[in-house]
């Protein structure tokens, strides 16, 4: 069999490319202190749920700034998995403990209850099959694993939203526009010149009540305020310093049986 098709590479992955050209992006751009936002507030959220973790998957590593933490944070057994070789080869050569390999959230190649923790951080917002990727998050943690699940805030940044200041009003008025909030939309975000990303926005519940049809069920839930350096950079966002960009939920694998379904 096709060793890609295997690891679940080509149908998880169909941004694949894109990440392929793109990873330096993220390689410069993100890590090593040069983003305000992981410095200030993803990297001690992060640090702050994984204490006392011990075997730690990293979905979605990308460089490896996550699975990095982790061993510093005194985890035993730190795995990062991300389907994108230019991605995999460049958290291999930054070193710091961690074991790197290639695949996609939607095929773990993990057994069974084989982590305590499991890490995606702004991954799934480039992920299709989120219901299978959960799946796979519930099969691989041991029960009463955590999951710790960071996402760019799916209400408040829909695309479309942003500050608007409007003057056809009268007075005029300052406020945040959402986007059309409830349509799945997949889109190709030039992040800066000719650097293409996709993103695939789709409203919170879907995430919730996939993490509840897995038996993940959330511990607890932040939507931190843009930290100051981020703002002291983003004129654009001064006024909006009330509206998060961030959402980080702690959740964990109910340690017998699924809880009972919904229906809607
Ligand atoms: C925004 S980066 C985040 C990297 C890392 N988690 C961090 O916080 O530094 C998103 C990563 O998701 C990876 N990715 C894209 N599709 C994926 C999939 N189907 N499964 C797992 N990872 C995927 C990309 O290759 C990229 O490295």
């Amino acid at each position: 069999m096709d060793p890609e098709a295997c690891l679940g590479l080509r149908p998880t992955h169909r941004g694949g490319d894109l990440w392929e050209a793109n990873a330096g992006w993220w390689q410069d751009g993100f890590t090593d202190g040069a983003d305000p936002e992981y410095e200030e507030q993803i990297l001690p959220i992060v640090a702050a749920w994984l204490d006392g973790a011990r075997a730690v998957l990293d979905i979605g590593c990308g460089e490896g700034q996550i699975a990095r933490l982790a061993v510093a944070g005194g985890a035993e057994r730190v795995v990062g998995a991300d389907p994108t070789r230019a991605q995999v080869e460049v958290a291999e050569a930054r070193g710091g403990g961690p074991r790197y390999l290639r695949a996609g959230a939607a095929a773990l190649p993990f057994a069974d209850a084989s982590f305590d923790t499991a890490v995606a951080c702004l991954v799934f917002e480039h992920i299709e099959d989120v219901e299978e990727a959960i799946g796979e998050v519930a099969r691989v943690l041991e029960p009463g694993g955590r999951f710790l699940f960071l996402l760019n805030h799916p209400l408040l940044q829909t695309p479309g939203s942003g500050w608007i200041d409007d003057h056809v009003l009268d007075p005029p008025e300052q406020y945040w526009r959402i986007g059309p909030y409830l349509l799945e939309e997949h889109t190709l975000e030039e992040v800066e010149k000719d650097v293409l990303i996709p993103f695939i926005h789709r409203p919170l519940s879907r995430y919730v009540n996939a993490l509840a049809d897995a038996g993940l069920v959330i511990q607890r839930m932040v939507e931190p305020a843009p930290p100051p350096g981020f703002l002291a950079q983003a004129a654009e966002y001064g006024q909006a310093a009330t509206i998060p960009r961030l959402l980080a939920l702690l959740t964990v694998l109910a340690e017998a049986g699924l809880p009972a379904r919904g229906g809607q």
